[in-house]
């Protein structure tokens, strides 16, 4: 099988990807995101040789599942879904070394059984084996299962050596600033930083890597960079799906906790931060925590900076979706939103002035991730009819999170012929015509990058806090605020006229991407 060859920069800047011996444990082994998401990409690191050759993977829940069984179902994820069919060389090397430990994340004696499980795999290759234990459990157990881990000395596994134990927790990191920082302080109470990797696996998509290439490896666009250049930022995640099965956790979370506070913040301060002083994580980290302190407390309220709004029936893909308040799951009063937006401004000597607009959304017209740059518009005059106003497009730099991931560039073109007249054209580039379509899902990276202890693309306590510093008001006001000031919009539209108002208070449009 071909496989695209790795983009040239990033293989310059890669550092090295040997992963010492490794015992992965997923707590929530039996759970939808093991399935759909880690077990492929385990296997996938398998295929491309980037597991190390003493690797092991641990499946840990309360439901008691036999060894077979569990290597049964990882086997049946793979073939459901991971992006290459399942190649039985591949797997059996795998599932030689996959079992499975029974316990209560409450219960300290299952966590003391599964130190004893890691004890004899060590025993039986003769020498240590660096423990990355992978939450994927419900947020309501993560307390539990840190408390565990401290008390039977797991987390403090090889502690100061390379090969120390390393934790990797899940989504969603706390639903507020206070659940937030005590989530953070019982992490520290059982773990140091360097142990710790919070998830967020936009920044595991290769496309949100190459942003930092292509913002700090090409000449031509830093000088630009700023307020003199930046008319504004709009930052789009867009979904085409509704709410599916997870109406129970939705009603919970709402679109700001799900997308905004974590993901859309992420690309904001990686679109946004000062140029770090070196690749190293601490040193990206830092410079993502001052920009995010750095941005405005947002106004509240009838006319403020912030857009909610709930989708109501409509068509996605041709086909009838009922509205949000008529899913399985959602009660009918329910204020929970499916779409926001957010106008922010940035308070530093780059961005002052410059607003960023923040939106995402389910049930809107595409499945769409994207990062558009406006640059301030030209003076038209030397191409306006004379004494007539003119106004040229602005140019646009657009980054393609996903799907079709590329980067593209609007710029103002002369039609050809006798007059001159302009019209804006498209420059673009797409990541599958240059490298191929195989590309790594962000699992594998992140997957790999702990089990390497790269924290780069893992968010920092402080990180968290700063985006939940921010967000927390809004979600304080709407709860205040119950159903009033809920905005609807059509299923498969691009979302409320609230959220129109918000840019259009700057003159400003959103794109349709
Ligand atoms: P699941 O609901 O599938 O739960 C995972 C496992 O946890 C279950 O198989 C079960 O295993 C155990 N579990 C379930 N409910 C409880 C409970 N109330 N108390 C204790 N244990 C429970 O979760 P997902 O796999 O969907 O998600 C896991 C984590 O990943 C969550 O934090 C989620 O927010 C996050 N996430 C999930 C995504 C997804 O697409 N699924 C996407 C992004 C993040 P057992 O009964 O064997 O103990
Ligand atoms: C998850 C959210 O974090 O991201 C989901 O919980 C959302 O609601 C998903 O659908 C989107 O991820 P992606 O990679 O498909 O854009």
């Amino acid at each position: 099988m071909a496989d695209s060859p790795r983009h040239p920069f990033l293989q310059g800047l890669s550092k090295h990807r040997g992963a010492p011996p490794t015992v992965v444990v997923i707590f929530g082994a039996s759970g939808d995101l093991t399935a759909r998401k880690l077990i492929p990409a385990v296997y996938n690191l398998g295929y491309d040789n980037l597991l190390p050759a003493d690797f092991f993977l641990v499946g840990f829940g309360r439901k008691p599942i036999p060894d077979e069984e569990f290597r049964t179902m990882a086997a049946d994820a793979i073939k459901e879904f991971s992006r290459r069919e399942l190649n039985q060389d591949v797997w059996s090397r795998l599932a030689a070394n996959t079992s499975y430990v029974a316990g209560g994340y409450d219960e300290k004696p299952a966590f003391d059984r599964l130190a004893a499980h890691l004890a004899a795999i060590e025993k039986k290759i003769g020498r240590e084996v660096q423990p990355l234990f992978y939450i994927s459990t419900p947020p309501s157990v993560f307390d539990p299962i840190l408390r565990n881990l401290g008390a039977s000395g797991l987390a403090a596994k090889y502690r100061g050596s390379p090969h120390q134990a390393k934790v990797v927790i899940e989504k969603p990191f706390g639903r507020d600033l206070d659940s937030a920082h005590a989530l953070n302080t019982t992490i520290r109470s059982v773990l140091e930083e360097p142990q710790v990797y919070r998830i967020d696996h936009y920044l595991g998509k290769e496309t949100v890597q190459d942003l930092l290439v292509q913002r700090f490896a090409n000449s031509i666009f830093e000088p630009l960079w700023n307020r003199n250049f930046i008319e504004s930022v709009q930052i789009t995640v867009a979904e085409e799906v509704g709410v599916g099965t997870r109406g129970g956790y939705y009603e919970q979370s709402g679109c700001l906790r799900d997308m905004i506070q974590n993901h859309t913040m992420q690309l904001l301060a990686l679109t946004a931060m000062e140029p770090p002083v070196s690749l190293d994580p601490e040193a990206i980290r830092d410079e993502k925590v001052k920009l995010l302190k750095a941005i405005q407390p947002l106004v509240l309220g009838p006319g403020g900076d912030v857009a909610r709004a709930q989708y109501a029936a409509g068509m996605t893909g041709g086909k009838a979706v009922p509205g949000y308040l008529q899913e399985e799951g959602i009660s009918p009063q329910s204020a929970t939103e499916t779409y926001a937006a957010l106008r922010l401004s940035i308070n530093n000597w780059r961005w002052q002035g410059v607003p960023f607009y923040l939106r995402s959304g389910k049930r809107l017209a595409r499945r769409v991730s994207e990062i558009a740059v406006n640059f301030k518009r030209p003076p038209g005059t030397l191409f306006a009819e004379e004494g007539a106003r003119f106004d040229l497009a602005s140019n646009t730099l657009s980054f393609q999170i996903q799907p079709d991931e590329g980067l593209s560039l609007i710029l103002n073109t002369k039609i050809p012929g006798l007059e001159t007249r302009t019209q804006p054209v498209k420059m673009s580039f797409r990541y599958a015509t240059t490298f191929g379509s195989n590309t790594p899902e962000a699992y594998e990276r992140l997957v790999l990058d702990a089990m390497i202890g790269d924290g780069t693309l893992f968010i920092r306590g402080d990180e968290t806090e700063a985006s939940w510093k921010l967000c927390t008001p809004i979600l304080q006001s709407w709860a205040a605020a119950g159903r009033t000031g809920m905005d609807t919009y059509a299923a498969g539209s691009w979302g409320p006229l609230s959220a129109d108002a918000l840019v259009a208070k700057n003159n400003h449009v959103w794109r349709q991407p």
